[in-house]
């Protein structure tokens, strides 16, 4: 949530709508349109809509995968259909639920054959903004997270990613929206283009804080929320961590989760071997919070007041905690204040995804 970020790309917005307004005019004078508006569809551009305090999305979205409406829609199928596991039973969204945020609602999620993993699904929202996916980052980009959970045993099931391709090369109406979008027969890269670029649309801005901090709207935020927006970024903290537009510094921190435990989850450290980085997990957005309980990577609490707690008292102390973790010593008062403001990082962007009313067959 800096300030000199929102205004520059305010003022690009502004911009485009001068560009917009301009060329508007001019195939209004000229009988243009019809033949613009078809080059438009014929290159299958895609305009994102973003909400308001989110960043602009065109530094983030891979060359190599330029979001197109056909591909996108090729993404929801692929995101909602069970017939991507094992035995028809789980699909993305059996985990990233579009009711709630996307994510489940379950302390660690379970997939095929009610099996458990290990961690709590995430929220996948705003992932267009994030490089490394997953807790722990192993994922390098939304397109390699988007293929991950089908070969995991525990998620969808499959024993390797040919095993699904040969699966789905028995529906002739994903060979031909294949065909339509990549211009060749199903392949687990089309797979992963695809669903990444449908996550990319999945996205959460505009909430009463973005209004309040970067809208100018005093009323957006009541006075309790305003003084917690106050202790989130001083006396209590968060912004050394939860920093930016998508209240995440994209980085990785130990803050204890789990060292109350005899199964301790060592995290970043499983990817980089990095000792730096034991019991290290990326600090998560958080955009939609108060709908996305229970918390932490290991989904051990159940309110947003436990979380403050947490914090309030320096997390959970081992070798290798993250030394911007101390006691905050807040009142009362507050802890309140700060889970208001929290509560007011709810927006929109994603409430209008759901499920494909009928899949190819
Ligand atoms: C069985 C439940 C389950 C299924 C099915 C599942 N996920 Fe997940 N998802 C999880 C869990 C649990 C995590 C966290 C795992 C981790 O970080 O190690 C996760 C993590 C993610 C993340 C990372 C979010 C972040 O903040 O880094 C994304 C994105 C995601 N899943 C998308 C998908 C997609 C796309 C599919 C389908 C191909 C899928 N998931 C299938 C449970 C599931
Ligand atoms: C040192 C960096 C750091 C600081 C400071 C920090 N956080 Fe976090 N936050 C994280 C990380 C990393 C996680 C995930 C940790 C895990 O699961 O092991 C997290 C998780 C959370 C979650 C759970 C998110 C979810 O989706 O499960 C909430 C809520 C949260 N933080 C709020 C806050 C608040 C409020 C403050 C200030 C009092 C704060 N954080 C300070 C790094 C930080």
């Amino acid at each position: 949530m800096k300030k000199q970020k929102t205004d520059n790309s305010r003022l690009k917005r502004f911009m485009g709508l001068g560009v917009f307004l301009l060329v508007g005019g001019v195939c209004l004078l000229l009988p243009l349109q019809g033949a613009m508006g078809q080059q438009a569809k014929e290159k299958g551009g895609f305009a994102l809509k973003v909400p308001f305090g989110l960043d602009d999305p065109a530094g983030y979205i891979p060359a190599d995968n330029p979001l197109t409406a056909d591909k996108i829609e090729l993404g929801r199928l692929l995101f909602f259909d069970k017939r991507l596991s094992k035995d028809n039973s789980i699909a993305c969204a059996s985990c990233h639920m579009p009711g709630v945020a996307f994510t489940d609602g379950q302390q660690v999620s379970s997939g095929i054959r009610r099996q458990q993993g290990g961690r709590s699904a995430p929220a996948s929202i705003n992932r267009l903004y994030s490089k490394a996916q997953f807790w722990d980052g192993r994922a390098a980009t939304l397109e390699e997270q988007s293929i991950g959970p089908f070969a995991n045993p525990v998620e969808h099931g499959f024993a390797d990613h040919d095993e699904m391709i040969a699966k789905m090369k028995k529906i002739e109406g994903y060979r031909k929206l294949f065909k339509k979008v990549f211009g060749t027969d199903i392949t687990i890269g089309g797979v992963g283009k695809a669903i990444a670029s449908f996550q990319r649309t999945i996205l959460s801005g505009n909430s009463p804080a973005d209004r309040f901090d970067m809208g100018g709207d005093e009323k957006a935020l009541s006075p309790a929320a305003q003084r917690g927006l106050v202790l989130f970024r001083e006396k209590a903290r968060c912004t050394k961590c939860h920093s930016g537009f998508n209240s995440t510094d994209e980085k990785f921190h130990n803050l204890g989760i789990g060292w109350d435990t005899n199964t301790v989850d060592l995290g970043r450290y499983m990817v980089t071997k990095d000792p730096q980085e034991i019991g290290a997990f990326k600090t998560p957005t958080l955009r939609e919070i108060s709908r996305t309980a229970p918390y932490m990577h290991d989904g051990r609490f159940g309110t947003l007041e436990e979380v403050v707690n947490f914090y309030d008292q320096g997390g959970i102390k081992n070798p290798h905690q993250d030394n911007l973790i101390v006691p905050l010593k807040l009142t009362d008062q507050e802890k309140h204040d700060l889970v208001e403001f929290l509560h007011a990082l709810n927006g929109e962007g994603w409430q209008h995804i759901a499920s494909p009313a009928e899949f190819p067959k």
